[in-house]
């Protein structure tokens, strides 16, 4: 037997409508905000993660899967949905097109990470990317459309954090200060830290060693540093955020793993699934387009991952409607009865009704067993007299009640007609 690799996981029909309800529940709250999908390549140049997400990101540095491919090009499976976007945003000469352009995906993502739960090295996320306003009504908007993606998921007890990382002037200032801080602690760090610190200093914040992170316990935080102009844009988002209802915690350690982003960052954190606890994670990324040749283009966004929604919803009982999709089920009890079957299955596929029959030569009771698995709504049998009469005695399979009926009566008896 040949198993799927680690850290991928298949999603079997058993299970695929959990999420397709997650899916659906993505595009119905992006269409109510305006938003359309964007779908870029499974794979990109390994540059496009290289500038985007930032080379000294645990992402770019450990996480990606590169190889050449037969062309000898860098080619690289997409980690996260953003750099690739913005990309896309330049190629296509969006940014002369009516801003903010509004966005959304739902993609396949690959980091090769240690796999537990709620971390896979194969994984989907819905995303968000609103591209072209500086204006704190879009950082509010697509916050919102976060929350009541999740609401409507059903997900409660998640919390929002939401943090300022300043913008590159007042960045600069943090960057001093916390290289100050942490140079003076270095033998402390990890050897990744130490290099981290030359590189980058604010990427310590992501190491997961116990050492770093107490030494990052009294580092010097973020809030303490940005600019009055920044200070007002996170005051003025969480004043609309505030006027729409929305419950939030302002999280000064929130600086997130990514090198694109400035000013508001923001995620949503259950409790209720381990160590993963981050479900949805976003923020601004002012500098991002230009990285892709385009102009200084402003824009926000956010990503889901998939696994953790359904995880979360798992753990806290959310019950996802499972959607009973065949109408009727044809029992036939003998091979002229399974061709009458077979014939009246496609005539019914025809006019867009669900059905099915049996390809098993099954007896009629665990074609009834069968029926009921698929979850049809109704079980037409065909034994020999019905098939004489041209009839079919059709079961509702919820109260059990029988009704035998013709050939040519069977949709106005499924439509309630007769
Ligand atoms: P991120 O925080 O790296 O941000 O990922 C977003 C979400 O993807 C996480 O909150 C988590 O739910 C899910 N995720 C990440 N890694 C894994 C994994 N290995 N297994 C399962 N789920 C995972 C981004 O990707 C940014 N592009 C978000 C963004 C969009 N920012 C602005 N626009």
């Amino acid at each position: 037997m040949i198993n799927a690799p680690k850290g991928t996981k298949d999603i079997l029909p058993k299970d695929s409508y959990k999420w397709q309800f997650i899916e659906r529940t993505a595009r119905e709250t992006a269409a109510v905000y305006n938003a359309d999908e964007i779908r870029t390549p499974t794979f990109e140049h390994t540059e496009v993660f290289q500038r985007g997400v930032g080379e000294t990101t645990d992402i770019v540095n450990k996480e990606m899967y590169t190889f050449l491919d037969k062309g000898g090009r860098s080619i690289t499976l997409k980690p996260e949905g953003t750099a690739g976007v913005a990309r896309a945003f330049v190629e296509n000469g969006m940014q002369s097109t009516a801003l903010p352009v509004k966005m959304y995906y739902i993609t396949q993502c690959f980091r090769y990470e240690r796999p537990q739960a709620g971390r896979l090295r194969e994984f989907h996320q819905f995303g968000v990317e609103f591209i072209g306003s500086f204006e704190p009504s879009t950082d509010a908007e697509v916050i919102l459309l976060a929350k009541s993606f999740l609401d409507k998921l059903g997900i409660k007890d998640i919390s929002l954090r939401i943090n300022s990382i300043g913008c590159k002037k007042c960045r600069a200032g943090y960057q001093t200060a916390l290289k100050n801080y942490l140079s003076e602690k270095r033998d402390g760090l990890c050897e990744l830290c130490k290099e981290r610190l030359g590189k980058n200093p604010m990427r310590v914040l992501d190491c997961k060693n116990k050492e770093c992170a107490s030494i990052m316990a009294g580092a010097p935080l973020i809030t303490d540093y940005i600019c009055d102009e920044c200070r007002s844009h996170l005051e003025k988002t969480t004043k609309l955020l505030e006027s729409a209802g929305v419950k939030f915690v302002i999280d000064p350690k929130i600086v997130r793993g990514l090198d694109y982003y400035t000013r508001t960052v923001f995620e949503f954190v259950s409790e209720n699934i381990g160590a993963q606890g981050t479900v949805l994670g976003g923020g601004r990324y002012d500098g991002l387009i230009s990285q892709f040749g385009g102009t200084e283009v402003p824009g926000i966004g956010f990503a889901a991952g998939l696994e953790r929604l359904l995880l979360v919803m798992e753990n806290t009982g959310v019950v996802i409607p499972e959607k009973r999709s065949v109408k009727i089920y044809f029992a036939p009890m003998g091979e002229k009865e399974s061709e009458r079957a077979f014939a009246l299955a496609q005539t019914l596929r025809g006019l867009k009704i669900a059905c099915d029959t049996d390809h098993m030569k099954r007896g009629i009771k665990s074609q009834f067993k069968y029926a009921d698995k698929i979850g049809a709504e109704y079980v037409g049998v065909i034994g020999s007299d019905e098939y004489e009469r041209g009839t079919v005695k059709i079961k509702n399979m919820a109260d059990g009640s029988e009704r035998e009926v013709g050939d040519e009566d069977i949709i106005k008896f499924l439509n309630g007609e007769i």
